[in-house]
């Protein structure tokens, strides 16, 4: 059905296009995959153009619930000198050697410099006077992964809190987000979103719903253990305490709760990075940690209280070895330290979560991955 029909009286060509090797057909409903060749070309494509008007609608969005609720947008820097969550999947930067010449220094910053992985402890430094603090924008992880939830350059909305005590609040926040900011593109962006609910993913409609109208369901760590430890069906990965939680698990624990979005809370000490308030139990040691596992994707969103006591952390950074290195974080705790938390989202999961986009590649204008750096 069409509402106008168009009745043309002049037609100047202003930039003439030849149809027979041009690869997007008109009317055509290519697959995902096949536009994904032509990075250059595949905005000018139905899909893609719904897809990134949402993602614009979705960044205003984003930024203007913090606004809304009395946080400030902070520029966290790219090129940093640490490694925030201390996997040590970083791209170095160093200037090229012609550059160098002029330089006289083996590095250019004097020190290694890397693409930063996160913006948190950034974060933090401005938490210590703003309170409440946001941050957007790009994050860079060299793993080597070629999975449908993973890039190698993707953008990461950051929350820090300070004057929080509980990783509820914190949780509340992540729900929070999560629903206003889908209710604004839904309300924003109809006949976009509609395009992937009817053509893409049929089943997402219902889904979003589901996860709209219901309250965000909270397990332990230890409750998803036991749970994967009874499911029926068998997994790649033993489910074991003290092991990572795998996609797989993630999945099926969001599946096991009803398809509604799961915070899993407190993991274990040693499986997660230096910054993260220890929760002094035992002993089966854990911290206090959440991850937010949504239908389809896994992991969306990661965050804790951190570690404000000055000897905890100092302690522990001693026994990383990073104790000189994380100076300046200790200053933190020294200089009136008050407990805080916050989290990270990110946004082509998100994405991906709302739409039900099978693909990563295909929620970001220009996808880098492992192997693959197109234009
Ligand atoms: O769980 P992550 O590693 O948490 C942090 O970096 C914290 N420092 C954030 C914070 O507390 N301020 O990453 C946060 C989120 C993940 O939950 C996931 O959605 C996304 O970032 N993410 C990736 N998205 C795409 N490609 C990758 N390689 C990603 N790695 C993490
Ligand atoms: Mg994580």
């Amino acid at each position: 059905m069409q509402n106008v029909e168009l009745k043309a009286e002049t037609i100047r060509v202003v930039g003439p296009c030849d149809i027979w090797s041009f690869p997007l057909k008109m009317k055509e409903r290519h697959p995902l995959e096949y536009v994904r060749q032509f990075p250059h070309l595949r905005c000018r494509n139905n899909t893609l153009g719904s897809l990134l008007r949402i993602r614009s609608e979705a960044t205003a969005a984003i930024h203007s619930f913090f606004q809304d609720n009395g946080y400030v947008h902070i520029h966290t820097p790219i090129i940093t000198s640490n490694d925030c969550e201390g996997a040590g999947e970083l791209f170095q930067i160093e200037a090229s050697n012609k550059a160098m010449e002029s330089v006289d220094k083996t590095h250019f910053f004097n020190v290694p410099a890397f693409l930063t992985v996160s913006g948190q402890l950034h974060l933090e430094v401005m938490a210590g006077a703003f309170t409440h603090v946001f941050t957007f924008g790009p994050t860079f992880r060299a793993e080597n992964s070629q999975s449908r939830r993973h890039l190698a350059e993707f953008y990461m909305v950051e929350a820090e809190l300070s004057f929080t005590e509980s990783l509820q609040d914190v949780m509340q926040v992540m729900e929070d987000l999560f629903k206003t900011v889908t209710n604004t593109v839904l309300s924003r962006c109809p006949h976009d979103v509609e395009l992937f609910h009817k053509y893409i993913a049929p089943a997402q409609k219902d889904r979003l719903e589901r996860m709209l109208k219901n309250k965000f369901v909270t397990i332990s760590y230890n409750e998803a253990v036991e749970i994967l430890k009874q499911a029926s069906q068998p997994f790649s990965f033993k489910p074991e305490w003290g092991c990572d939680l795998q996609t797989e698990h993630e999945k099926y624990l969001v599946k096991h709760c009803g398809e509604v979005p799961v915070f899993v809370i407190n993991y274990p000490y040693d499986l997660k990075p230096f910054y993260m308030r220890d929760n002094e139990d035992g002993p089966q040691h854990t911290v206090a940690a959440v991850d937010l596992l949504v239908s389809g994707i896994g992991e969306l969103c990661g965050g804790s209280l951190r570690e404000e006591r000055l000897p905890f952390l100092e302690s522990r950074l001693q026994r990383l070895g990073l104790a000189d290195a994380y100076q300046w974080y200790l200053d933190l705790r020294k200089f009136g330290s008050v407990p805080h938390g916050g989290f990270g989202m990110g946004f082509e999961r998100y994405l991906q979560c709302i739409l039900g986009v099978d693909n990563i590649k295909d929620v970001i204008p220009f996808p880098r991955f492992s192997h693959s750096c197109l234009l």
